[in-house]
């Protein structure tokens, strides 16, 4: 395992090549099993006078798709793919260390099941929710706009929780509270207000399913010191390695998709120049 790394592989194998104890915070977001492919294709604006649109400067646009990025998110059984997995995060994470499974409705209750058998039920710290406030709106039931990020430790009794790095945010009536704690804000409770990655924003890689640089820059901030190790297995465009090279931390992201393991080198090349081990490993995917 080289820090800073970037690597494709299967994460089952990657993981059992890992030394016992020697990470301090996982965070992983697997597939959600939604049965379908997970696709993004990326539209870009180029300047062309027989555009059907006129922009900036009175110029004609047209717009043009880029390149189609997508996974496979589909398994029989998908607890019995998440077993193993998790059975070697408790061996691989230090005594004082942590994991975040973020999931959606679909398995949480199945995965809460699975983490209480392999960490103990006394290892859960917190489900946060984050929600998010994109997309469509059901008519027909309440529209579905959160995931869970279940939170545990290897020991309850120690782990790392640096709760001066907490980003505050604002109170809802701030004019009750007085100036002084209205100015500071307040400590998030569990259900954390975030949007998704804007469609058309900076952040955006074009990779499905790439989750927001705020919710894990918070993970990672508050939950391990500099110079730690985080280890994201279910990597996707990176953003568990932005966050936590953002933050002086090292990384180690594994993903079987080429497509996922380009995209995070291109974007983390911007924040570790110079120390990106990028290994290739012959695979089925
Ligand atoms: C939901 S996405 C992760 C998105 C990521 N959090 C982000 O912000 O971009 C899940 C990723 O898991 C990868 N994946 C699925 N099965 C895998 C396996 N067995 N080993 C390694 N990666 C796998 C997929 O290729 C996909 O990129």
């Amino acid at each position: 395992m080289i820090p800073n790394s970037i690597n494709l592989a299967d994460n089952l194998k990657f993981l059992q090549g890992i030394p016992d104890e020697s990470v301090s915070l996982i965070y992983i977001d697997p597939p959600f099993n939604t049965g379908t492919k997970q696709q993004m294709t990326s539209l870009k604006t180029v300047r062309d006078d027989a555009g059907d649109r006129t922009g900036f400067g009175g110029n004609r646009y047209r717009t043009e798709k880029g390149v189609s990025k997508s996974y496979l998110d589909s398994f029989d059984d998908y607890i019995g793919f998440l077993a193993p997995r998790i059975e070697e995060v408790l061996r691989v994470l230090t005594t004082d260390g942590s994991l975040f499974l973020h999931v959606d409705q679909r398995e949480s209750h199945y995965c809460k099941i699975l983490l209480d058998r392999i960490f103990g039920r006394d290892s859960f710290m917190n489900e946060i929710i984050w929600s998010y406030d994109y997309g469509g709106r059901s008519k027909r039931k309440w529209p579905a706009k959160h995931d869970t990020i279940f939170w545990y430790t290897a020991d309850p009794k120690n782990y790392t929780f640096n709760a001066d790095t907490i980003d505050r945010i604002p109170y809802m009536a701030p004019s009750l509270v007085g100036k002084e704690k209205a100015a500071r804000g307040k400590i998030p409770t569990d259900v954390w207000w975030q949007t998704i990655v804007p469609t058309n924003g900076k952040e955006r890689t074009g990779y499905p399913t790439q989750k927001p640089l705020a919710i894990l820059e918070r993970i990672v901030k508050v939950h391990s010191n500099p110079g730690d190790l985080v280890l994201d297995f279910f990597a996707g465009s990176g953003t568990t390695g932005v966050a936590a090279a953002k933050n002086d931390r090292r990384f180690v992201l594994v993903d079987a998709n080429p497509e996922a393991v380009q995209v995070a080198a291109k974007r983390l090349t911007e924040y570790t120049p110079d120390c990106i081990g990028f290994t290739l490993e012959p695979q089925r995917v």
